[in-house]
Formats: structure tokens, C-alpha cells, sequence
């Protein structure tokens, strides 16, 4: 099944779409990215796109910091993001890529008078992290201080070396802790903790992306379990003090941990809270429950 893509405001099969070498984004990370889920329902034959409006809140917000000018709302994007998926006529769960960028090709470290465009395309993706149950390692590489909280593309150098250390050292996934040492995020997902029956997760003052799976799953947890979460400061030390772990992101969704630093959390196997947030979240993504079905955009 071929791919499509928004690009220079049109949609083209996806290997049509290139770029030049002088690119001013491929250079100096100028651009804002984001990733989008469309989970494929099958019994009602449908995907649905999970939470368009703040994933497209959050790219414009990377748009202002990078002084990228799109004349494109939230809305505008939404729609050609739905139009580009349509035409990809996908019957499976599939990642949507938006990325808005400084498209002028040009040579020099700035963000201003520079032309910044936008383009999005689709394709077919099944699990992020392709384990029931993640064992992580605290990361050696940390967080730079005082970034700038957006998805931004130039910010993920600093994550992909965690990653990769992580994945040459056996694990799956690598935990990174701030520049104060305060446990902070993986290196594409949100972390929580269960301690003494609350969810616990770092808040926005030690540097995460404020994630919409975070979010959903804050959300979910206290209106359809009756647990609280705490936002606050969480040292390396407690993560070997967690009766449950599990990673949350876009293209992870609800990932329980096992092991940290080869210690096992809980007795190692899914916890209590993790399962039945795990489930509650894929009926949530796949539009199966009804207080939840504004966040679904139907494509089909
Ligand atoms: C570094 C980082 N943290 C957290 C997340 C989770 O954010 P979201 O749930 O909005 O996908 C992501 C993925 O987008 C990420 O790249």
C-alpha cells in the first residue's frame, strides 16, 4: 500500500517528496515535529486519529518558539492531516508524522527571515517498543538545562544517544535523568511510577515533554479508577522503591517496566494498576469508549 504526503501544499505519493541538501532544518535541527496514532478498529473498519487538537496545539507551539510562520490553524491541520490518512486508505494501525521546518535553503545559525513550511505523511506501525515489558537503564547521558518544552527536532540528539546506549547495553529503553539528577523521561515517553496506591510522575519543573499519553492516562486513572497522581520530584534511588513502572508515549502507548538496571520492579510482571490502565487506554485509542470518543477522529 503506498504512502502519501502534504508536502508544498500538495498531496504526492511519498517518494516523490525530497528535499535539497542546503535545507536550513537538516543543518541546524530547525523544526517541529510530532507523532500521531491511528488505530485501526477493525470491527468497525475504521481508524481513528487520537487526539489531533493537542498533538496540533503542541506542533504550533514548537512553530512560535522556532519562529516557524504557518498559515495553517490547528484546524487547517487537522484537516489535511485526515485528507492525507483518507488517501492512504491504511486498514491497520498506522504513525502519523507531521513536521513543520525551516524549509530555506540557506547557510547560518538563526531562526529569523527564514521561510518555514509544513508537511505530514502516514504509515503502517505496529508496536514502538516491541517487548510486553520494557527493561530500562538510567541513562549516562542527561538532559541539557533549560530547553526549550516542545518537540523539537534538534532537541533529540540527546535522546537517541540514550537510546542507543541503552540498546547496545541489552535493555529497551533508557530513562534519562535531568541536569539536578531527578529522574526526568525515556527517550521518547513519559515515566510513571505506582507508590502506595498513587501514580507519581515527574512534573513539568524537572523537564519532560508534557505528553498527551501522560495526560490521557492522568486523565484516565482518576476518573475511571479514582487514583490520584502526583507530580513531583523523583529520585534514582525510588525508582528500585516502585511497587509498579510503565513508559508512556505516542508510539509506545501504556509500555509496563520489569526491570530497571537489572533490578526487578514489583516481582516483574505486570502490576495491578499498569493492567488495568493498559486496557482502559487501547478502548480509549480505539474508540471504544463512548466519554472518551471526542478524542477519536474517524478518518473513514
Ligand atoms: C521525549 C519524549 N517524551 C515523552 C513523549 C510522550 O509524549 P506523547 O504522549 O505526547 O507522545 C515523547 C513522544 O512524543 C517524547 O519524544
Amino acid at each position: 500500500m503506498p504512502s502519501y504526503v502534504y508536502f508544498r501544499k500538495k498531496i504526492i505519493p511519498l517518494e516523490q517528496a525530497k528535499v535539497g541538501v542546503m535545507t536550513h532544518a537538516l543543518h541546524y535541527g530547525t523544526g517541529a515535529f510530532e507523532g500521531i496514532r491511528g488505530n485501526w478498529n477493525t470491527a468497525k473498519k475504521q481508524i481513528y486519529l487520537f487526539r489531533l487538537k493537542e498533538h496540533y496545539e503542541r506542533l504550533l507551539l514548537g512553530c512560535k518558539i522556532l519562529r516557524i510562520e504557518l498559515p495553517y490553524t490547528a484546524d487547517d491541520l487537522i484537516k489535511i492531516t485526515v485528507d492525507v490518512v483518507r488517501k492512504c486508505n491504511f486498514k491497520e494501525d498506522i504513525y502519523v508524522r507531521p513536521l513543520a521546518y525551516k524549509s530555506e535553503e540557506t547557510t547560518g545559525v538563526r531562526l529569523h527571515n527564514l521561510e518555514g513550511d509544513f508537511l505530514v505523511y502516514a504509515f503502517p506501525w505496529g508496536k514502538y517498543i516491541d517487548v510486553d515489558k520494557a527493561k530500562v537503564a538510567v541513562s549516562s547521558w542527561r538532559f541539557p538545562k533549560e530547553i526549550p518544552r516542545a518537540k523539537l527536532t534538534g532537541l533529540y540528539i540527546t535522546n537517541a544517544l540514550a537510546k542507543t546506549e541503552a540498546i547496545e547495553n541489552g535493555f529497551d529503553e533508557a530513562i534519562m535523568l535531568n541536569a539536578e539528577g531527578y529522574v526526568a523521561e525515556g527517550s521518547g515517553e513519559n515515566i510513571f511510577l505506582v507508590m502506595d496506591g498513587k501514580l507519581v510522575t515527574p512534573g513539568s519543573f524537572d523537564g519532560p515533554l508534557m505528553g498527551i499519553t501522560r495526560n490521557t492516562v492522568i486523565t484516565l486513572a482518576k476518573n475511571e479508577l479514582g487514583i490520584e497522581t502526583v507530580e513531583r520530584h523523583i529520585d534514582r534511588v525510588e525508582l528500585f522503591k516502585a511497587e509498579e513502572c510503565f513508559l508512556t508515549g505516542t508510539a509506545a502507548h501504556l509500555t509496563p517496566v520489569s526491570e530497571i538496571d537489572r533490578f526487578k520492579v514489583g516481582n516483574g510482571e505486570i502490576g495491578p494498576v499498569t493492567g488495568k490502565l493498559q486496557k482502559l487506554y487501547s478502548d480509549v485509542i480505539l474508540g471504544k469508549k463512548a466519554a472518551y470518543k471526542d478524542w477519536c477522529t474517524p478518518v473513514y
